[in-house]
């Protein structure tokens, strides 16, 4: 496993890792992290991308004194060829920011094997489940549904799978009797908040071999 994965050099508070973190909706994720790399870290925020003009992770960015840049879907272009022409745009702005480490965080769109190739083993992922338990955008109703007592949260770098890819750290989290979709939604977050800061440091700083 991990095979063919190019990790990210190893950072130091003088020249940390340059990150760029992909939103797609609110970003308490995204805001966590921003948060926590507010003292000085082994990666450091240089670019934060939306894929919609009003996703709230932007102002997130923007508080933080962060770049921000949205880059939506080309409507102009072919359906066909849509998916691939964003890919593109978005990867153009990535070179263009110097970005060492591409991290998802709350970005939903699925990645196509010409992006995930390109930046393969300097993608990283946080999931609402235990994978390969639950994959997809519905963690916490497929959790419920199938009536599992502990659920969690996973971080992982990102092959061509969707959410597949080698496993860096899980959390376990404990599904209550009376919780809801939102409830264990917001349960599981508060874990991430601090599983995925942890997670990035341990990478970019050269702790993390697969
Ligand atoms: C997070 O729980 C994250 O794990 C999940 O979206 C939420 C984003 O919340 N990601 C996925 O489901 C990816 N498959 P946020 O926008 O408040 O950070």
């Amino acid at each position: 496993m991990g095979e063919g994965f190019a990790l990210p050099r190893a950072g130091t508070t003088d020249d940390p890792v340059r990150l760029a973190l992909l939103v797609s909706g609110g970003g308490s994720g995204l805001a966590a992290l921003l948060r926590y790399q507010q003292t000085p870290r082994c990666h450091a925020t240089v670019l934060v991308v939306a894929d919609s003009t009003d996703a709230g992770g932007l102002e997130h960015g923007r508080d933080a004194g962060v770049r921000t840049v949205d880059v939506p879907l080309p409507m102009d272009i072919d359906k066909s060829e849509r998916r691939l022409a964003h890919e593109r745009l978005l990867h153009a702005e990535l070179v263009a920011a110097d970005v060492e480490l591409v991290v998802l965080s709350g970005y939903m769109r699925i990645l196509t094997p010409w992006f995930v190739s390109r930046w393969e083993g300097r993608l990283v992922n946080i999931h609402p489940s235990l994978l390969p338990d639950f994959p997809g955008a519905h963690a916490h109703r497929d959790a419920l549904a199938a009536g599992v007592s502990v659920t969690g949260c996973t971080v992982h770098l990102v092959d061509e799978t969707i959410d597949s890819g080698p496993i860096l750290a899980q959390r376990r989290v404990e599904v209550l009797p009376d919780d809801d979709e939102e409830a264990l939604q917001e349960r599981v977050k508060r874990v991430e908040h601090v599983l995925y800061p942890e997670v990035l440091d341990r990478l970019c700083s050269g702790q993390v071999s697969l």
